[in-house]
């Protein structure tokens, strides 16, 4: 079995080409990455691609999970234990999986050409599941061990911007350690940053443990309430200013990254908080995604140019969305690189493509064609 050509090498065999959807998982987004999975297995051409869905519980089981988009949609959904566990076994090259339930034969599976991890958070976008692969020989959509290490923590994020000459803006980090030692000189650090204040869990995602600090009295129930996701905790200035996003999508060949048209998360009433988790997934608490933002062409030009420069800087692979503030003064500010971004079909991620003409299904094509064209092991 050859799988070193892209899948659309006519030299390559007709065979379908075998594609684990990765989903569910440990972190606080287990129900986003389902839904993600649902949109995905909707759109996969079912003649070139075949499936195989693998659900990942919360208590981190992976198992075979039925391939009904329907049964991930609605936002709770959640990967039942009920199936088989999942078995993949370690190696240098891609070996047959195996389903085990207790009590039966163990069942081969065959094994999977490429591994799409639709995973957020914890646990699958921090390098932790890309390692896992990295020891299976299997090839995977997406960016390396190091990269979503590095986008999955907002301490180092800042240290690899910042190294590139990237902007970002003033923060402070408060490890375990410094908490428990000196809280009062983490809390010195915070108070030589203006008011108001974000403190955020390190590593998180989808806003969880984030919160918006105005008075220097409340910083210390922010940081226990971010502890709860993560031990370390990052507390930076807030930026006024408006959220733009790009999409970035992994060059072909020796191609550079695509950038895409610049969004804009423009909440309805901002008066009622920042982005936070609820904004982001329940209906009830409205937002627009203005796309193309509304931009000076200069300003869209520099978002793209900083977009590709970040992806760079982290060594990004297969795809990420880039977030800015487009502050009052005009400067662009690198919020964060998310190296595996909200992907339901209704997400920014691809909303951005979608607007700079890749469709859906177009796009998750792109994530496994890169996949499967790039060499595995160190690259
Ligand atoms: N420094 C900041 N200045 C202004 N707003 C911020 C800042 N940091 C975070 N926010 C707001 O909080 C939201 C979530 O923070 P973010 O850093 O994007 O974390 P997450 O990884 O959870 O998405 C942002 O989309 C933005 O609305
Ligand atoms: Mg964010």
């Amino acid at each position: 079995m050859d799988i070193q050509r892209p899948a659309h090498d006519p030299a390559l065999p007709s065979r379908k080409v075998r594609v684990a959807v990765v989903f569910g998982g440990r972190s606080g987004e287990h129900s986003v990455s389902c839904a993600t999975a649902a949109g995905v297995l909707r759109a996969m051409d079912r003649d070139r691609y075949e499936v195989v869905p693998v659900g990942i519980t919360r208590e981190g089981r992976w198992v075979l999970a039925p391939d009904e988009p329907e049964l991930l949609e609605g936002g709770r959904a959640e990967v039942s234990a009920s199936n088989g566990q999942l078995l993949v076994p370690l190696g240098s090259s891609p070996a047959p999986l195996v389903v085990s339930e207790s009590g039966q034969v163990p069942q081969e599976l065959g094994a999977v050409d490429v591994v799409l991890p639709l995973l957020h958070g914890p646990y699958g976008e921090d390098g932790t599941l890309q390692g896992l692969l990295e020891m299976a020989g299997t090839r995977y959509a997406g960016s390396g061990v190091l990269a979503s290490a590095v986008g999955m923590d907002k301490h180092y994020m800042k240290i690899v911007l910042a190294g590139h000459g990237l902007p970002i803006g003033p923060y402070t980090v408060i490890t375990p350690r410094s908490w428990r030692t000196d809280p009062a000189a983490a809390l010195d650090a915070v108070a030589s940053l203006e008011m108001p204040v974000f403190v955020k869990p390190s590593r998180a995602g989808s806003s969880l443990g984030v919160t918006k600090v105005e008075r220097p009295e409340d910083v210390e129930a922010a940081v226990v309430a971010a502890q709860q996701h993560d031990p370390k905790v990052i507390v930076e200035a807030a930026v006024s200013g408006r959220e733009i996003e790009c999409a970035v999508l992994e060059g072909h060949g020796d191609d550079p990254p695509r950038a895409s048209v610049p969004g804009e998360v423009v909440l309805d009433n901002p008066d009622s908080g920042f982005y936070d988790y609820d904004t982001k997934y329940l209906d009830t608490a409205p937002l627009t995604m203005s796309i193309p933002a509304d931009l000076p062409e200069a300003v869209t030009d520099r978002v793209r140019d900083l977009a590709g420069r970040a992806f760079d800087a982290l060594g990004c692979e297969g795809l990420a969305r880039v977030d800015f503030f487009y502050t009052d003064s005009g400067d662009v500010v690198v919020n964060e690189v998310n190296t595996m971004p909200g992907f339901t079909p209704y997400s920014m991620y691809p909303a951005l493509w979608q607007a700079s003409g890749l469709s859906y299904p177009e796009l998750v094509d792109e994530l496994v064609q890169l996949a499967l064209e790039r060499p595995d092991g160190l690259r």
